[in-house]
């Protein structure tokens, strides 16, 4: 375990799972080959302009030789900055699809950046009474930097703001104001869009950002060029701010649905009962759903105790057992007052069963357009765990070495974010604390305290970075919500220490 500060969202971000939906690595692949050409086009059309000398020296082939080129430094610079940052920097670690949308993003920022300064010189009214270079105060980098800090993390966002501030203060004539005005905007914007749970905060943090923008825009006016387009400025900076909510709403469901994203908006919008998915869930396997919103309520707690990100938690772990629909009768907390079906199975096909509800919630993560954040937490709530009780009904079978241990353990991966690792306490602690009879809040500490350690100790969360105090924090909110609760429980005699979560 290593030591970690509160940052918005873990972003060790599993390379492989087997959780990927099909179509999560070509779509992106195929996107960014579209981008790649449209931004060809681009720079082929605006090469002349970009640079007029090396165009004069070039002469007619200057056009194409120009965007070919530009196109190579562009993405070379990119790769570099991302690829160095994706390897070394610890909490911005990049998937392939990450790093294709945020080389897309700054992309489409040059371009923005571009297409702002032109526009704008085109409209004769302004053009009689503002100076030129005040148009760059317009470019939309806060709203860039606030959308890649919702979609991935704070880490990312700096790294993005820095990139995109180079390459767009180069599209707009490269002058040292642009370029301090765009890492500053940038860096204002990112550093308001901590918790984005709905479309109002996005716009108030459009708003809180408008002032900054504003003040960066006049202070560098007048420092740089005197008096003269420090109104403008201003103003200019301000509608940035303002714009950059609105901005970044719009692009949010763009870059979810072709990379696969899910904001916390997203989740949110998820966690409504109106989705099918918790309908045939409430439906279909009553004890799970209720399980679930439990474990919601738990990891809530315990994200909130560490400074994780609560919404992902209780979304993802309204989400986390949907494997199990179809086979609501094989697991405990849906056979109050009925036969326990696993007494007239072998262990091994009782365990099969169990275990397959992991994969199975994949597949119809997938499916349902869940999202990875949601698919990945599916993947990783049980990790490499052992399905204890029906291992302990096979160690016969072991010993005669017609079975071994590996068949009742989880497929993995581990959990490799915070909240990953919340949940699969709350959902293990939820288990167990269910199987008690009328528990005191002593004995539902006791009972916390050793489901957490034996995950510990298990090296379920070594992947991970949760803090031996991190884990003592979650340990403590999770206790405290099930010790207020537990007195209400109903029974579940058969499940004690096996109890599935
Ligand atoms: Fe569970
Ligand atoms: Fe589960």
């Amino acid at each position: 375990m290593s030591g970690s500060k509160s940052v918005t969202r873990s972003s060790s971000r599993p390379p492989e799972n087997g959780a990927s939906p099909r179509g999560r690595y070509w779509r992106p692949l195929a996107l960014s080959l579209a981008s790649g050409a449209v931004f060809a086009v681009l720079f082929y059309l605006w090469g002349r302009e970009l640079f007029p000398r090396a165009a004069g020296r070039w002469g007619g082939t200057f056009p194409f030789v120009g965007a070919v080129a530009l196109t190579l430094a562009v993405a070379l610079f990119l790769s570099e900055w991302f690829g160095f940052a994706g390897r070394e920097v610890r909490k911005a670690r990049l998937a392939a699809r990450d790093f294709l949308f945020l080389c897309s993003l700054a992309l489409l920022l040059f371009f923005a950046a571009k297409a702002v300064i032109d526009l704008l010189a085109e409209i004769p009214a302004l053009g009689r009474g503002v100076p030129t270079r005040v148009y760059a105060y317009l470019i939309p980098l806060p709203a860039f930097a606030m959308v890649v800090r919702v979609l991935i993390n704070s880490e990312t966002s700096i790294l993005f703001t820095v990139a995109a501030s180079v390459l767009s203060a180069a599209a707009a004539s490269g002058s040292w104001p642009v370029l301090l005005f765009l890492l500053l905007s940038g860096t204002a914007g990112a550093g308001r869009a901590r918790r984005v749970p709905d479309r109002y905060r996005m716009l108030m943090v459009g708003v809180q950002t408008a002032p900054v923008c504003a003040l960066a825009a006049v202070a560098l006016e007048f420092s740089f060029h005197g008096g003269g387009g420090v109104m403008w400025a201003g103003i200019f900076g301000a509608v940035n701010g303002l714009l950059s909510g609105p901005i970044a709403l719009a692009v949010m469901p763009v870059a979810e649905s072709a990379f696969g994203y899910a904001s916390d908006i997203r989740l949110m919008e998820l966690s409504g009962a109106g989705h099918p998915l918790l309908s045939r869930l409430m439906l279909e396997t009553p004890g799970t759903f209720h399980h679930s919103v439990m474990v919601g309520t738990l990891a809530e707690a315990g994200a909130l105790a560490i400074g994780a990100n609560p919404v992902l938690c209780r979304v993802a772990a309204l989400y986390h057992d949907i494997g199990k629909l179809g086979k609501a009768q094989y697991f405990s907390e849906n056979q109050a007052g009925a036969a326990n079906v696993h007494d007239a199975m072998s262990p091994g096909l009782s365990s099969a069963v169990i275990l397959s509800h992991v994969k199975e919630g994949v597949r119809i993560a997938g499916e349902f357009r869940l999202g990875d954040r949601i698919t990945e937490i599916i993947a990783q709530h049980h990790g490499t765990s052992l399905l204890y009780c029906f291992l302990d009904k096979a160690r016969p079978m072991i010993q005669d070495r017609k079975a071994s241990e590996e068949m009742f353990r989880y497929p993995g991966p581990k959990p490799k974010t915070r909240e990953a690792a919340i949940i699969m306490l709350s959902d293990a602690t939820e288990a167990a604390v269910r199987s008690l009879d009328h528990p005191t809040p002593q004995e539902v500490d006791v009972t916390v305290t050793g489901i957490v350690n034996r995950i510990y100790l298990d090296g379920q969360l070594n992947e991970c970075d949760l803090t031996l105090r991190d884990l003592h924090a979650v340990g403590r909110a999770i206790s405290q919500v099930l010790a207020a609760v537990a007195h209400g429980r109903v029974d579940y005699p058969d499940a004690g220490k096996g109890a599935v979560g």
